[in-house]
């Protein structure tokens, strides 16, 4: 059972310092900081659907878990379950309702775990399907769920389905996946290019045919138009289901489907980072039948009340509002991925954005950061501001309306530690494209723990570096730090937790001519959360009139703040250090 407490979210300050500083606050104009007051409850997730019929995913806050680098409990360098499982209270203490963990099943590695030779059993190197049924176990009891990755789009070259496929034109899984002649001698039946290198077409001497892998040749693709692919599928959720996961991150959703007529992309100007044609994707990803896919999956969670968060690169609103499906009938949470693609920091750019997405009228999804893009911290870095950069975009995605995926790391300020050289790589897209694409390792860096030794992940030699920001960015020193970046994370999800106007209210956007500072409220009934964002390096002045969302004569409560100084006087205005978060409740 999860509570916390109000006065854990008062400004990120030195707790015994609070009152003083709260003392110098000059109480003026329309600015009035609140006492705390102590109001444990349980977090409304609790039940499957709460006062206002939300169910538990809504109000969740989803944290991503890569196996490989939470922890490592037997010390061979490489994390595990029963890692992950120890380390269950510093997640529920943080604030966490449930884990996404990416693949921990069978693998030849040859993508580290999104190469799945085998669904239904959990791969030795991360523990024992008894390891794996203790970890839920234990989630349930701190009530932190858990959500398994589904891989539906290939399965490894080693999956027993591929292995039979390949073994002749007529055997039973022939039809499994995507087999077909080439064009001519040496050439493979059309243009597809895969993500991660070269064609998508490889061929497989003994039958002297080729398949299709939009990933790596190890990961070849299933052919969902095969009823019995579909089938096999269906069931392995179902599988897991029953062993209690609470649902599934659908991997690479986009690509299920390829056009039958196997039509060449179109070509574009320019090479890519493999030096290939660029192409337009347009016969071999976000074909409509993956919606049919998407509600049949649905469905079946449905039966278990589980949830499906999909891996939706989406371009625009409008795609990802398709992928809620018509009649609300095929993914609860397509990650909106967009904001990831924003560059710089700009207030009119992210106020836009929100305000799109909320108009579109489905639940949003926020996603700043996960193992196969550039840590956020290492995104919007500016070198002088890290932190409060990293705060400050914490405040802006954990306060906005819908559900919230962290990534492992990101509330201590993990960043990016890219390879130094070719041969440090471990990703394959990274030997293959180096240097101007390094590959995903320096995204999935062990977790920092602590200051020390291989900094507390594993008492062996992780499989990829510590990055040297270890020594100050590690969990047991950073929780020893008011002024912390997970010090402000642990406020701002305790606040998330407890506020009916963070879990419910609307969001309506404020002063929306202001380039620097973004500023919306989320409004529930009489009471409001103000959260205004700097977005500027230097000093702005947010103006503080609330009468067009109706507070004309409002009390304003400071909650949270990442200032460094004391609040000075304020008279209708709200003094925003540079690249800072204040976010106040707001009563009539
Ligand atoms: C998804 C995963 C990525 C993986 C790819 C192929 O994009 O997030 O890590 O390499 O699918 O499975
Ligand atoms: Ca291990």
């Amino acid at each position: 059972m999860k509570s916390h407490r109000v006065c854990d979210v008062l400004p990120s300050m030195q707790r015994e310092e609070k009152t003083n500083v709260f003392k110098k606050m000059v109480v003026a104009g329309l600015l009035v900081a609140g006492l705390c007051a102590v109001a444990p409850g349980a977090s409304a997730q609790q039940k499957a659907v709460d006062a206002e019929g939300h169910p538990w995913w809504q109000h969740a806050v989803f944290y991503e878990i890569y196996p490989r680098s939470f922890a490592d409990s037997n010390n061979d360098g490489i994390g595990d379950l029963n890692g992950i499982t120890s380390k269950l209270d510093y997640l529920t203490d943080l604030g966490v309702d449930a884990i996404w963990v990416t693949p921990c099943f069978p693998s030849p590695q040859v993508d580290f775990g999104y190469d799945v030779s085998d669904y239904e059993a959990i791969d030795p190197m991360y523990g024992t399907m008894k390891d794996f049924d203790s970890l839920v176990a234990e989630g349930k009891k701190r009530n932190v769920r858990v959500i398994l990755d589904f891989v539906v789009n290939h399965t490894s070259d080693k999956h027993k389905w591929f292995q039979d496929s390949r073994s002749s034109k007529t055997s039973e899984h022939r039809d499994w996946f995507i087999w077909r002649d080439g064009k001519g001698p040496g050439q493979p039946p059309n243009n597809w290019l895969s993500t991660f290198g070269l064609s998508a077409w490889k061929l497989d001497p003994k039958t002297n045919q080729y398949y299709y892998h939009y990933f790596y040749p190890e990961q070849p693709d299933l052919n969902w138009r095969n009823p019995a692919v579909e089938k096999a599928m269906l069931d392995v959720t179902r599988f897991w289901y029953k062993r209690d996961v609470s649902g599934f991150r659908l991997d690479a959703v986009d690509t299920l489907f390829e056009d039958l007529k196997l039509t060449d992309n179109p070509v574009l100007p320019g090479t890519d980072k493999f030096g290939r044609p660029n192409m337009e994707e347009k016969y071999d990803k976000k074909l409509p039948e993956v919606h049919d896919v998407m509600r049949k999956l649905r469905g079946a969670a449905d039966e278990y009340g589980s949830v499906l968060i999909g891996e939706t690169w989406t371009a625009n609103v409008s795609e990802l509002k398709d992928y809620y499906g018509a009649n609300n009938d095929e993914l609860q949470l397509p990650m909106d991925l967009m904001m990831t693609g924003f560059r710089g920091l700009h207030a009119d750019e992210y106020r836009k954005h929100i305000g799109a997405v909320n108009g579109a009228g489905h639940w949003p999804v926020y996603v700043i950061s996960n193992h196969d893009i550039m840590r956020s911290y290492t995104r919007y870095a500016d070198g002088a501001h890290n932190d409060d950069i990293a705060k400050m975009m914490a405040a802006l995605y954990l306060t906005l309306r819908g559900t919230a995926i962290m990534y492992y790391g990101e509330e201590i300020g993990m960043e990016n530690n890219d390879p130094k050289s070719k041969d440090e790589v471990q990703d394959p897209i990274g030997k293959l494209g180096w240097p101007l694409e390094k590959g995903r390792d320096g995204e999935r860096t062990p977790m920092q723990w602590t200051d020390g030794q291989n900094d507390g992940f594993s008492r062996a030699k992780p499989w990829l570096p510590v990055p040297p920001s270890a020594k100050t960015h590690n969990v047991a020193s950073e929780m020893k730090d008011q002024n912390s970046i997970l010090s402000f994370y642990r406020q701002l999800l305790a606040l998330r937790h407890k506020e009916p106007a963070l879990l419910e209210g609307d969001y309506l956007a404020l002063n929306e001519n202001d380039s620097n500072v973004l500023g919306y409220v989320r409004r529930y009934k009489d009471e409001a959360f103000l959260i205004l964002l700097n977005m500027s390096g230097t000093e702005q002045q947010a103006r503080l009139d609330l009468s067009s969302i109706g507070f004309p004569m409002p009390k304003v409560r400071v909650m949270l703040t990442s200032f460094h100084k004391p609040l000075p006087p304020a008279n209708g205005f709200v003094p925003m250090e540079p690249y800072s978060a204040f976010i106040a409740k707001i009563t009539k």
